[in-house]
């Protein structure tokens, strides 16, 4: 039988030692609507205010749901602990187990896995294929022993071909019932369901990870608060204005460690006898990106009669056509990086990468693109935000060997849709959910 929402809080707030005048302060509250709540007067509150209450009754994530449920009118979920518990309810103790198989060794990243052993929250960012997904999969399953409670993973598809990223509000929702919310007892509000999420969160031991977010609008409302969690974020962006979040940004791989992957990759049979600067040169036309790598031992594979010294010749010729196998796909990687460009970015890009020498200055640009050097060095930004430009040194400026092909290589055809305007770009991490 389940208590009526007045005798729980009732209950609850006997338990927080407070008197009904001491609660509604607390929560910032009227003291009319802590009484008429415990008088069991049928009275629908805002959810924001139960979550009020619930902050101010130090209630756990549960309670909060089945407080939010008994206001409602909705079937109590059940409480971890809950002698009874039986039926489907239960999943409300599911320990969420959703990191992807972590199949492939990570070669390199010494460095990196040492700093996300010890930082609670974090977020990689580096250009397509660089491997910031393989990184965090890697590091949250050596770390997920340390989070009991769960590994939570969300593809937040920030780069998806054909679909836009996910909305934060969907995410909340699909986060809160694997977190064993019933889908009926999430709140319709963003920012409630951001804080209900919190407050599930916040006595759990949990992993999060977040991968391929688009933006900062995207991931905020999903930053669970305090200690007990962890959190590792993805993004071919920089995202720097994300409070109590550090930025590691994910460069390519050493060329030794390239070396080592491609050996790994095409098998070691047949690399065998082949020449250190032959592949040297195999992994430099790769630019070092990990996703091109791969892509150019599964070439191999794919071709036993090739050697390696065919492959590069042909990786000579023209890189980027060799660099696709199967759905793999540097150029198609790249291309997803594009779309999410303006018109204004899109053309720099373009033009950067056809006219430009190796590394170049902010005039140099500012030149070619016809425009201020305060214009040009803006653009410059936030190509390199995106990862399409690289700052090798103050005010110098590069494009990796694969992007500037890609750049160059690269028109306005039906295949990539139109620029959406400013005010929909990611208007939904600042809109109510659906
Ligand atoms: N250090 C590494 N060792 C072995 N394989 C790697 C390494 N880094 C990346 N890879 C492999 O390279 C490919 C691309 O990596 P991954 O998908 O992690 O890149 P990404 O940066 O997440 O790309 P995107 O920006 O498209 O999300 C994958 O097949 C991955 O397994
Ligand atoms: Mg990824």
């Amino acid at each position: 039988m389940e208590p009526p929402a007045g005798a729980l809080l009732r209950g609850w707030r006997k338990r927080a030692l407070l008197t009904q005048e001491q609660l509604a302060e607390r929560a910032g509250l009227n003291v009319r609507t802590v009484r008429r709540l415990e008088s069991g007067k049928p009275w629908q509150p805002r959810t924001r205010s139960i979550l009020l209450l619930a902050e101010a009754l130090e209630l756990d994530g549960e309670e909060q749901a089945t407080l939010v449920a008994v206001t409602r009118g909705l079937p109590v979920p059940a409480h971890r602990g809950d002698p009874e518990e039986t039926g489907p309810s239960s999943v409300a103790r599911t320990v969420p187990r959703q990191l992807p198989a972590d199949a492939a060794t990570l070669v390199g990243r010494r460095r990196e896995l040492a700093i996300l052993e010890t930082v609670t929250a974090v977020s990689i960012d580096g250009m397509a294929g660089t491997g910031k997904t393989a990184l965090a999969v890697r590091a949250a399953h050596r770390l997920a022993p340390r989070y009991p409670d769960g590994q939570l993973f969300v593809n937040l598809h920030g780069h998806a071909r054909s679909m836009a990223p996910v909305e934060p509000g969907e995410a909340l929702a699909r986060l809160l019932r694997t977190l064993g919310v019933p889908g009926e007892h999430i709140p319709r509000h963003i920012d409630d369901r951001a804080a209900l999420y919190r407050s599930v969160l916040a006595d759990r031991k949990t992993l999060i990870v977040l991968d391929d977010a688009a933006d900062e609008q995207q991931i905020l409302p999903l930053l669970p608060a305090g200690s007990n969690c962890r959190l590792i974020v993805t993004s071919r962006r920089r995202l720097t204005c994300l409070d109590g979040v550090r930025s590691l940004s994910l460069e390519t791989l050493l060329p030794v460690d390239a070396v080592a992957l491609f050996t790994r990759m095409a098998g070691r049979e047949r690399v065998t006898g082949t020449p250190v600067n032959v592949l040297t040169e195999v992994v430099r036309r790769c630019g070092s990106l990990p996703l091109a790598v791969r892509i150019a031992a599964a070439r191999l594979r794919a071709h036993p009669i090739w050697s390696v010294r065919h492959l590069l010749d042909r990786l000579t010729d023209d890189p980027l056509a060799e660099l696709e196998a199967g759905r793999h796909s540097v150029t198609a990687a790249l291309d997803l990086s594009y779309e999410r460009l303006s018109a204004e970015q899109r053309h720099a890009y373009r033009v950067l990468g056809s006219r430009t020498g190796t590394d170049f200055g902010v005039d140099a640009a500012a030149a070619l693109l016809n425009t201020t050097a305060r214009q040009a060095r803006r653009l410059l930004d936030q190509l390199a935000d995106a990862h399409l430009v690289r700052e090798a040194a103050p005010g110098r400026y590069r494009l990796h060997d694969l992007v500037r092909r890609h750049a160059s290589a690269v028109h306005v055809t039906s295949r990539f849709p139109p620029v959406r305007a400013a005010s929909d770009t990611m208007t939904a991490g600042t809109s109510s959910p659906r």
